[in-house]
């Protein structure tokens, strides 16, 4: 037993130096923070139905007349879980406006710049409203087509924007990358490995702690991505740590808490236990929907399940060897010109 402690150790020792070396894994050409000549940014806020201010930004190719009425398609583009417009949403966002879309990046309600209390707060349905608010942006602006809006959810987000179509037939074309369903994974757990019991456990717990805030106790935080990696940090852990903490895709914006990007209040994270994205996701056809994911994937069956239970048109796109987060910032992975393709084919021509 001692022999065997002491190789594992050994081991343990090998695989602390490979996570080491890992950190800050920029292959595949990792750029969150890409920045183009041919884009200008321009920061905007805009209301959700109930009043609430969202903060997005509003990227618009330089090469495009904006003095032509009504003729422009446009995104919408919601960033990971937990994160907020600058971790992904913005790259997406530039990346599809340098190809001639008008694309609008926004922080989710109780992230980032937009409103709502709790900060860091769960409430699926606002989440989802807040791409209706954007389409309402987007179709306030005389350049813009409105017949031709279409939206990007990334991780969450994926989740999300399925929600918002299904109510909002403005959304015309809709694609996810590295999608994850917050309902499902919050009720079952990954690869259904969290039990009815401990789900009660976790919503009695949340439950209970709404008297502890109450009465003065600070606040708690649902799991999110660690502060530190140890030796037994599970792979999800790592990969997630490794573009959220290190300067991969760390933004911290003034006033905000650095140690809290990811960390939903516990109390309003079990409203995802109520979250089913996938019921009726048959009713978004016939608009099309594109479903992208890595095939090392941890969250691939997400995408799985909504491509099986979507109608046509669709379509689960797959990137070889491409795990989770490699489709938040990797450049060389993310695939698009497949998003381009998808959109100019659905949305009409650039
Ligand atoms: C990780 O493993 C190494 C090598 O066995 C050991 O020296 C170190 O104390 C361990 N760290 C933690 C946090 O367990
Ligand atoms: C860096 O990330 C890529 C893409 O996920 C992966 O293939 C590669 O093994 C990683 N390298 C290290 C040293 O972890
Ligand atoms: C930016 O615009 C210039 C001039 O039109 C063009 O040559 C270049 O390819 C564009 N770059 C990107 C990344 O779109
Ligand atoms: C665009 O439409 C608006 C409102 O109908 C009108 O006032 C404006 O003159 C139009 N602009 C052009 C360039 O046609
Ligand atoms: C954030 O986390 C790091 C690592 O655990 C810790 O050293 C630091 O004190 C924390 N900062 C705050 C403001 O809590």
């Amino acid at each position: 037993m001692k022999l065997f402690n002491s190789r594992l150790a050994a081991v343990n020792s090998i695989l602390l130096n490979a996570t080491l070396a890992a950190a800050q894994n920029m292959s595949f050409g990792a750029n969150n923070f890409y920045h183009s000549d041919n884009v200008t940014l321009w920061p905007i806020t805009f209301k959700t139905l109930y009043q609430t201010e969202v903060a997005g930004n509003l990227f618009i190719p330089d090469s495009i007349d904006r003095n032509a009425n009504s003729t422009h398609s446009a995104l919408v583009i919601g960033h990971p879980m937990g994160a907020i417009k600058e971790q992904s949403a913005n790259l997406y966002a530039t990346k599809m406006a340098e190809q001639g879309f008008i694309t609008v990046s926004l922080d989710l309600p109780f992230w980032g710049g937009s409103e709502g209390k709790p900060r860091n707060g769960v409430s699926p349905d606002l989440y989802a409203e807040a791409y209706s608010g954007a389409v309402d942006f987007l179709g306030t602006l005389e350049f813009i087509d409105r017949s031709r809006i279409g939206a990007i959810g990334i991780c969450g987000s994926g989740g999300f924007v399925i929600s918002a179509a299904k109510l909002d037939p403005r959304i015309s074309a809709i694609a996810t990358a590295s999608m994850y369903d917050m309902g499902t994974v919050n009720r079952q757990g990954l690869r259904n490995a969290q039990s009815v019991d401990a789900r009660k456990e976790i919503i009695a717990t949340a439950a209970y702690q709404r008297w502890a805030e109450l009465e003065g106790a600070p606040t708690e935080w649902a799991i999110g991505t660690p502060l530190q990696i140890t030796n037994s940090s599970s792979a999800v852990d790592r990969e997630f740590f490794d573009f959220y903490r290190t300067s991969r895709g760390l933004f911290t914006p003034a006033g905000a808490m650095p140690n809290t990007t990811t960390h939903r209040t516990l109390t309003s994270n079990t409203k995802f236990m109520n979250f089913y994205p996938f019921n009726d996701i048959e009713t978004i056809s016939p608009r099309p929907m594109l479903f992208i994911t890595g095939d090392q994937a941890h969250s691939r069956e997400f995408s799985e399940n909504a491509y099986r239970l979507a109608a046509e048109p669709k379509e689960l796109f797959w990137i070889p060897g491409a795990g989770h987060v490699d489709l938040y910032d990797r450049i060389d992975l993310i695939p698009f010109s497949k998003l381009v393709h998808f959109f100019r084919t659905n949305l009409g021509g650039n």
